[in-house]
């Protein structure tokens, strides 16, 4: 079986995995394993764009005020100000490496900013309505060219190999040394040391039946680094995102919150707009509110959507700030230009996940987290819209700076990856029967609105599941469906574990039977 040694392993390909490549291959050796082609994963699907304090009518201390507020008491205020104050020369990095922002020059930045709900002025820059594509597709070309960095696509990362696992008890000493990687064309498992592992995998959108998320995002950093050992934070705070398209031949499309941003209106079928009655920001109020809104407008009424218009802006404007939005929806049968959009809320973004102090480093030695895998606690309880990719070019810039700083360490022989009592599986179908059942009973039990005896039932259900699926991966050979439905009920049953040690309504989470909010203010921590 192969050995492969890089100086720094990384696992995921999204924006914070791409940064950080970029940043350390000039002098380091790079690993980086992706699980299907380098450019597949949610980075890519961002569509709105990314926020930071660039126009002369803004400042961080603005972009710091609303992130805390719609972070309802739970952000970091350090890591907020560090991550807000560093936006600006971020979003200049990637001007200079070259992504096509969309131009405006009647702005006094010269490009076009648009709004999102939570912001209080327009401070999201972007690529029309493809912004992460644009990004992904400017860093991936230079990624794929550097003679430093060599890209697995293709291959799934199972387990961390650490300290603990090769038999070292000492908890206060828990060190990273690489992983065991699937790789998915051969089916043959390599063993891979790196100085240091970076866990870049995204976040956990699939563990609930309706997402905006692409089918990558199982979970699988988050997963790997609580089995390691890794402290995980505030996993009850789960995104669902308003304004995801309702239809039933597409799939997780996402109708971008710039949308309301540029004047878009939350309708009934009736044609009456709610969101007024709901908060006073209306359609531009954060998105823990509008959610909570049309699930509730949905629950009264008994609907399967609601409707989101902005046809009344011309059709010139449409086309020319959401090409890709037009064009899907088109495809479709709706012309947005002429007709609402029926939209639902999907799960979409992963709040929590595991604890990084500033440079992105976890608890344990040699292990760093970025991006959507990782708790900074800049999101607190409810992620301001556009901060996401902001928090992956910064953290992935911190991690290469600390990176560089430190000592070597010397390197260790790994055992290989041992197959010898596990044999070909029999059933696949107790994998697809558990995947649809988590992401069924997640999305009804463990959702927008939550209740104690919901969140027991769920826990009871990831119990027994967690016992079938140990004894499926104890017994027979590792395959990537397997692997990642692993994740997810490891993922599943953070997210259940935290909301049930919530006794409040904060942010994104709400229960029915603690609906107020406490004045204690307190993360929740998870620790093995
Ligand atoms: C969107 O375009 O609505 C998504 C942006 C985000 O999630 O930050």
């Amino acid at each position: 079986m192969p050995h492969t040694y890089f100086d720094t392993l990384i696992i995921g390909s999204g924006l914070a995995g791409l940064t950080l490549a970029l940043n350390l291959a000039e002098s380091k050796k790079v690993g980086l394993i992706t699980k299907q082609a380098l450019l597949d994963g949610a980075s890519g699907w961002a569509q709105g764009g990314i926020a930071a304090a660039l126009s002369e009518n803004d400042s961080p201390e603005s972009h710091i005020r609303d992130t805390i507020n719609a972070g309802a008491g739970l952000c970091d205020e350090e890591i907020t100000r560090s991550v807000l104050e560093s936006g600006p020369k971020a979003i200049q990095w990637l001007i200079e490496q070259g992504v096509p922002f969309t131009r405006d020059q009647k702005n006094n930045t010269g490009y076009h900013l648009t709004r999102e709900g939570g912001h209080s002025t327009r401070r999201v820059i972007h690529a029309a309505d493809t912004t992460g594509q644009a990004v992904q597709r400017t860093l991936g070309d230079k990624v794929l060219n550097h003679k430093n960095i060599s890209v697995l696509e293709n291959h799934i990362a199972i387990d961390l190999i650490t300290s603990r696992k090769l038999g070292n008890t000492d908890t206060n000493k828990n060190c990273c040394f690489g992983a065991y990687i699937l790789d998915n064309q051969s089916g043959r498992v390599k063993t891979i040391s790196a100085q240091n592992t970076i866990l870049a995998a995204g976040g956990a959108g699939k563990v609930y039946l309706y997402t905006t998320n692409p089918d990558t995002a199982t979970g699988d950093g988050i997963a790997m680094g609580w089995r390691a050992g890794c402290h995980i934070a505030n996993m009850e705070f789960i995104q669902f995102h308003p304004t995801c398209l309702y239809h039933p031949h597409a799939k997780s499309f996402l109708i971008s919150e710039a949308v309301r941003g540029e004047g878009g209106i939350l309708k009934l079928p009736d044609g009456k707009c709610f969101m007024s009655l709901h908060d006073e920001r209306a359609e531009l109020a954060p998105r823990d509110i509008v959610a909570r809104a049309i699930d509730f407008e949905m629950k009264k009424r008994g609907l399967d959507c609601v409707y989101l218009d902005i046809s009344h802006k011309p059709k010139a404007f449409l086309k020319e700030h959401f090409p890709f939005i037009y064009a899907r929806c088109l495809e479709l049968g709706i012309d947005i230009t002429r007709q609402p959009i029926p939209v639902v809320p999907a799960a979409h973004y992963t709040c929590g996940g595991i604890v990084t102090n500033l440079n992105g480093k976890t608890n344990l030695e040699h292990l760093y987290a970025i991006g959507e895998t990782a708790h900074t606690g800049l999101h607190g309880a409810n992620r301001l819209a556009s901060n996401s990719l902001l928090e992956c070019l910064i953290f992935g810039q911190a991690a290469a700076k600390d990176i560089f700083n430190q000592e070597p360490i010397p390197t260790t022989k790994l055992p290989q990856w041992d197959e010898s009592r596990v044999s070909h599986a029999d059933e696949e179908v107790i994998i697809s029967h558990n995947w649809d059942e988590l992401r069924r009973f997640m999305w009804n039990y463990v959702g927008i609105v939550r209740t104690n005896k919901r969140l027991q039932r769920a826990q009871h259900r990831i119990k027994l599941l967690h016992e079938e699926i140990h004894e499926y991966y104890s017994n027979f050979r590792v395959t990537s469906d397997l692997l990642e439905l692993r994740n997810l009920v490891d993922t599943a049953d953070l997210i259940v574990q935290s909301a049930i040690l919530r006794h409040e309504s904060r942010g994104l989470h709400f229960s029915l039977d603690y609906p107020d909010t406490q004045s204690h203010i307190q993360n929740t921590i998870l620790k093995i």
